[in-house]
C-alpha cells in the first residue's frame, strides 16, 4: 500500500546509486518522495548547489512521483512550509545509527510531529557513500557502478582524467 509524501533530505554530493536505491523503495511507501537537498553557507561541497540540483532533475525527469528541490535552514522548519511530516533516511551500518538517531530524535523534540523512516539499502550499496566515491575517484579508482552515468562523467569534467 503507497500512501501519501516523504522529504528524502541530503547533502548529494554527489547523488550516488545508494541514494537512488533508497528512493526507489521509499516510493514503495510513498506516493511521492521530494529530495530535498541541503544548501548550507558554511559546508564546502564538491558539487555546488546548481550542479546537485542539476544532477538530480536529470536523474529523475521522467518520473513524476520524485520531486528535486533545496532547502537552506532547519530540516523541520521547511517540513513545515512543505506540510510534510515524514523524513526518509537510508540507514546503511551501524556507524550510521547513533548519527541518525540523534538527528530523528532531535528534530523529533524541535518538531513533535516529525517522524523518521529508516530504510535499508540493498547490500550492494550498504558500503557506499558520497564521500567515498570522491575518495576514490580523486585516487584514480573505478567508481563508475556506484554513481549515475551524469555523476561520473561530471567528476571526470572536475578532475580532467
Ligand atoms: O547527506 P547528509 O549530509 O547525511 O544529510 C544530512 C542532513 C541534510 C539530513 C542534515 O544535516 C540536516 O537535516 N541538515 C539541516 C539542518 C538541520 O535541520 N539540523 C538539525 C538536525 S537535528
Amino acid at each position: 500500500m503507497t500512501n501519501k509524501n516523504a522529504v528524502y533530505p541530503g547533502s548529494y554530493d554527489p547523488l550516488t546509486n545508494g541514494h537512488i536505491d533508497i528512493i526507489e523503495r521509499g516510493l514503495r511507501i510513498f506516493e511521492k518522495i521530494t529530495v530535498a537537498v541541503l544548501k548550507n553557507p558554511q559546508k564546502k561541497y564538491l558539487f555546488d548547489l546548481e550542479e546537485r540540483l542539476e544532477i538530480l532533475n536529470h536523474t529523475f525527469k521522467n518520473n513524476p512521483k520524485i520531486e528535486v528541490d533545496c532547502f537552506e535552514g532547519l530540516l523541520v522548519d521547511y517540513l513545515n512550509k512543505k506540510e510534510i511530516t515524514t523524513v526518509v533516511r537510508g540507514l546503511r551500518a551501524i556507524s550510521d545509527f547513533e548519527v541518525e538517531f540523534q538527528m530523528a530524535l532531535m528534530n523529533r523534540r524541535i518538531s513533535p510531529d516529525v517522524e523518521t523512516i529508516f530504510l535499508v539499502p540493498s547490500v550492494n550499496y550498504s558500503f557506499l557513500s558520497s564521500r567515498l566515491v570522491k575518495e576514490i575517484y580523486q585516487l584514480g579508482g573505478e567508481i563508475r557502478q556506484m554513481v549515475p552515468e551524469l555523476v561520473d562523467r561530471k567528476l571526470k569534467e572536475k578532475y580532467r582524467l
